[in-house]
C-alpha cells in the first residue's frame, strides 16, 4: 500500500509528527510539503527537532491570497499525485494545505483520510471552518478527536467512515513532555499567542494589544509572535513595549514556556489541547472554539474578542489563586496512542 501525507503549516507538522514515523515503517510512504509555511522557525525547526524525514516533494507555494494559495497548491499536488499514484492520501486539520490536498486527491479518485475530522466552530467566516467542512465532505476515513466531532459529522451526513480515535496533538505533546525541564521558572508569567484572522485585523490587534500592553506593566506577559501578527504590529506601529515579545519558538521551547506558565491566553486550537497535557488553564480570546469539551469541563474559557473583557479575564485569573487551583484540580482525561490506532485502522482496512 502506498500512502501520501500532505502538510504545509506548523500545526500540521506538529500534529502529524507522531504519525509520520509509523507510516514510514509500515507502508510505502511519501511526504508532500506545500510550503504554505516556509520561514525556518515556522517550518524547518520542527522537522529538525521532531526528527522527521525530509519531504519527498517541496512545492514551495508560499504566501498568497486565500484562493490563489489554495489554487496553486491544488495544481501542484495534483501533478505529484498523478506521478506517485498513492492508494491513500492523509491530510490533517483545517488549513488551505488540508483542503487543497483533499481536493486534489478526490478529483483523482484517491481515498482520503482526514485526521482531526469533525471539529466545528460553526463560524463560516473563518477560512478554517470552510476548509474543515469541505474536507470532511470528500474524505473516506474521518478520524474524529472526540464524541462532539462525531456528532457534528453525523449531522452533516458525511459519506466517509467516522472513527473516533482521539487527537494526535496529545501524542505529540506526550512525546516531547519528557524533554521539558522541570526546574520552576524564577518569575510567574502569562503566555500569550494571537494569530487568527479575526484577531489580527489592524484595528482589532491594536485594540487588544493596546489593552494588554497596559496590563503588562503589572503582569509579565510572554508573547511568541506569529509572522502574520508580527507583520501587522510592524506595519501599523502598534506599541507592545511592555510585553515580552519573542520570535516564533521551536516546539520544545514553546511547550516548556507553556508548561511553566501560570496560565495561557491563546486563539490557537492546538495549544488548547497541549495546555491540557500540562494542566495549564487556557483563556481563549474568541467567541467559539472547536474544542468545546475542554470548555464544558471548566478547564478552558471563551473570553470573547473585546479588548476590555480579555484584559479583565486575565487580571481576574492572575489575582485569584483559589480559582486557579480549583481549575487545576478538575480532572479531564484524553486518549493516548492515537497515531498507533490510526495505523492499525489503516492496516485493518487495507
Ligand atoms: C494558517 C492556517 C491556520 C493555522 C495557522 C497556524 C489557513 C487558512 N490558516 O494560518 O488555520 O492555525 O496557519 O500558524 O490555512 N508568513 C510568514 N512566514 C511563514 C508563514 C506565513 O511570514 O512561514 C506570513 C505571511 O505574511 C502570510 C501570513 O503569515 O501572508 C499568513 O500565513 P498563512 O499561511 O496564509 O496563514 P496563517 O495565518 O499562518
Amino acid at each position: 500500500m502506498k500512502i501520501a501525507t500532505i502538510l504545509g503549516t506548523r500545526p500540521e507538522i506538529i500534529k502529524l509528527s507522531p504519525l509520520i514515523p509509523l507510516l514510514e515503517k509500515q507502508f510505502t510512504h511519501i511526504l508532500i510539503h506545500t510550503g504554505q509555511h516556509y520561514d525556518y522557525e515556522m517550518d524547518k525547526v520542527f522537522f529538525e527537532e521532531l526528527k522527521l524525514k525530509e519531504p519527498n516533494y517541496k512545492l514551495n507555494v508560499g504566501s498568497h491570497p486565500q484562493g490563489k494559495q489554495t489554487g496553486i497548491m491544488l495544481e501542484k499536488i495534483e501533478s505529484v499525485l498523478l506521478k506517485e499514484k498513492p492508494n491513500l492520501v492523509i491530510v490533517q486539520g483545517d488549513t488551505n494545505s488540508t483542503l487543497a490536498g483533499a481536493l486534489a486527491a478526490s478529483k483523482l479518485g484517491i481515498k482520503i483520510l482526514h485526521v482531526e475530522s469533525g471539529c466545528r466552530s460553526f463560524n463560516r467566516e473563518m477560512p478554517e471552518e470552510i476548509n474543515r467542512v469541505l474536507t470532511d465532505a470528500i474524505s473516506s476515513y474521518l478520524i474524529a478527536p472526540d464524541e462532539q466531532a462525531v456528532e457534528n459529522l453525523k449531522k452533516e451526513n458525511v459519506h466517509g467512515k467516522i472513527i473516533n480515535l482521539g487527537s494526535t496533538a496529545f501524542d505529540a505533546a506526550l512525546r516531547i513532555k519528557i524533554f521539558v525541564d522541570s526546574t520552576p521558572m524564577k518569575e510567574e508569567y502569562v503566555l500569550l499567542t494571537l494569530h487568527r484572522a479575526e484577531n489580527t485585523t489592524p484595528e482589532q490587534l491594536r485594540s487588544i494589544l493596546g489593552s494588554l500592553n497596559e496590563l503588562a506593566k503589572e503582569i509579565p506577559i510572554i508573547f511568541p509572535i506569529h509572522p502574520r501578527t508580527q507583520k501587522i504590529v510592524t506595519d501599523h506601529n502598534i506599541n507592545i513595549s511592555n510585553i515580552k515579545s519573542i520570535p516564533p519558538t521551536s516546539y520544545l521551547k514553546f511547550i516548556s514556556l507553556l508548561a511553566h506558565s501560570k496560565f495561557c491566553v491563546t486563539d490557537s486550537g492546538g495549544i488548547q489541547e497541549e495546555a491540557l497535557v500540562f494542566n495549564i488553564p487556557c483563556l481563549i480570546p474568541r467567541n467559539e472554539t472547536e474544542w468545546m469539551r475542554l470548555v464544558d469541563a471548566g478547564k478552558n474559557f471563551l473570553i470573547g474578542t473585546e479588548p476590555k473583557k480579555i484584559k479583565n479575564a486575565i487580571l481576574d485569573l492572575w489575582s485569584n489563586e483559589d480559582k486557579l487551583q480549583f481549575i487545576k484540580e478538575i480532572q479531564v482525561d484524553y486518549p493516548r496512542n492515537v497515531s498507533k490506532n490510526i495505523i492499525d485502522m489503516i492496516t485493518g482496512e487495507s
